[in-house]
């Protein structure tokens, strides 16, 4: 056999099974899975790991418009180290990714900053263009069925249908915010129980079951950041919507002593409601693990708790959280493989997520023996705290994007090389181009 770019070895999860193997990449792509391959570029891991890198599928990078707290440099740079070679960015930003201007816009910042390769959802209002915005790269469509960070909540299922039925028409995934605004609580705040009060279990159940009764045909819709218990059982229920959960609701509860470093949306409950996301996880009732990585700096989360903003960060320890619970077993590491690796690529149509001919060679190496502490101050988000100070993570060694080296020991060692995920229809001569 010809000589391959590049050869990774390892004990690689090839077909569901660890096994002590080759990659062969050429041109970015696996070309070859053997136990002996030549290669230009040898890395020989010995027992590591191989894995697929992440994806993490639910990413706000606040470029444009709040580079301030993250921009796609910064915000990529934590994803590589965290071993995500592929982001999904929310269309919350500023402007909104609401029009193909602004879609192509946003893909020219992400590919001249971007470590990482990047697809950017677009946001459902009523009167978008679902068709241009598809046509134009849309990796997804984003509906908000509740206020939270940005603008972009909707009235009601009713007031989008339209946009709902050709989201269904372009074959995307619609991911949701699902709580439901009318069921909301607006009293004032000062505690993450209060958060929880106002945004109460209901809030999300009742968005989920209205989403389930719209009658959109052919719609393939994603529930985003599940995390009341109650929410499972409907899951069950409805077949085609797949659903994600964050770190946050499976590890951080209203009682973690986070004060505004905690507030988020859908805001974290209560113990019986992270045990059950848990348990749901391992069953498979969940899909994906993503990390809603949505970074506010220091000043604003320790401002008074009522107006401190809602988000999380947490790109970076996504994939290490994650392999700690495999570590602890907790989760077997195919969970890990298919929650944060391949059913992302297979529910936003992403060349990756799998270690099999003609993927993307995203590959990250772990080594399940070492755990280190997670420290604000060795993270790479632009927001510079994390609501994991002080747990165990396992980061990943080395992470290669499209077969090429990017990350080692902690040291990014490749040029930029994101690129979009989507390849959109060319011939509009759409802004951005
Ligand atoms: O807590 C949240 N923060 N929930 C969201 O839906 C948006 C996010 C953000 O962008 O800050
Ligand atoms: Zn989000």
């Amino acid at each position: 056999m010809e000589k391959m770019d590049v050869v990774i070895k390892g004990k690689c999860f090839v077909d569901g099974q660890l096994a002590q193997r080759c990659i062969g990449v050429k041109d970015g792509r696996i070309v070859a899975v053997r136990a002996d391959l030549d290669g230009e570029r040898v890395f020989d891991y010995g027992h590591k790991l191989v894995l697929p890198a992440a994806i993490d599928a639910h990413v706000h990078m606040r470029d444009p418009g709040a580079t301030h707290k993250e921009d796609f440099g910064t915000g990529s740079l934590s994803a590589l180290h965290g071993g995500v070679t592929c982001i999904l960015d929310m269309p919350n930003s500023d402007p909104p990714t609401t029009t193909a201007a602004a879609l192509r816009e946003k893909a020219s910042i992400a590919a001249s900053k971007s470590l990482v390769d990047f697809g950017l959802f677009a946001g459902i209002t009523p009167g978008c263009d679902v068709e241009l915005l598809s046509s134009s790269g849309a990796v997804g469509f984003k509906l908000y069925m509740a206020g939270t960070t940005g603008n972009l909540q909707v009235s009601s299922l009713e007031a989008v249908r339209e946009e709902l039925e050709a989201v269904a028409a372009s074959g995307k995934a619609l991911a949701v915010h699902a709580e439901d605004e009318g069921l909301r609580i607006k009293g004032a705040e000062s505690s993450l129980g209060d958060h929880l009060r106002n945004r109460p279990n209901e809030c999300e159940t009742s968005a989920i079951r209205k989403l389930g009764e719209s009658g959109v045909g052919g719609l393939r819709t994603h529930i985003c950041h599940v995390s009341a218990k109650e929410s499972l059982p409907l899951l069950e229920g409805m077949p085609n919507i797949t659903s994600e959960v964050t770190p946050h609701h499976l590890l951080l509860d209203m009682d973690s002593k986070l004060e505004g470093f905690g507030k988020v949306n859908p805001p974290l409950r209560r113990r019986g409601d992270r045990q059950a996301l848990f348990n749901a996880l391992k069953e498979g009732t969940l899909d994906i693990i993503a990390s809603d990585h949505a970074p506010h700096t220091t000043e604003e989360k320790e401002e008074d708790f009522d107006f401190a903003p809602s988000g999380i960060p947490g790109v970076e320890t996504l994939a290490p959280l994650m392999l700690q619970l495999v570590r602890d077993k907790h989760i077997p590491l195919s969970r890990f493989v298919s929650g944060v690796c391949e059913r992302p690529a297979d529910i936003f149509g992403l060349n990756k997520g799998r270690l099999e001919l003609q993927r993307d060679a995203d590959i990250m190496v772990v080594d399940m023996m070492d755990s280190t502490e997670i420290r604000a101050d060795r993270l790479h988000s632009k927001c510079a705290w994390t609501p994991y100070e002080r747990l165990s993570g396992i980061f990943p060694k080395a992470v290669f994007l499209r077969g090429k080296i990017m990350m080692e020991d902690g040291t990014q060692v490749g040029e930029r090389a994101g690129r979009e995920v989507v390849e959109r229809e060319k011939s509009r001569g759409i802004a951005g181009d």
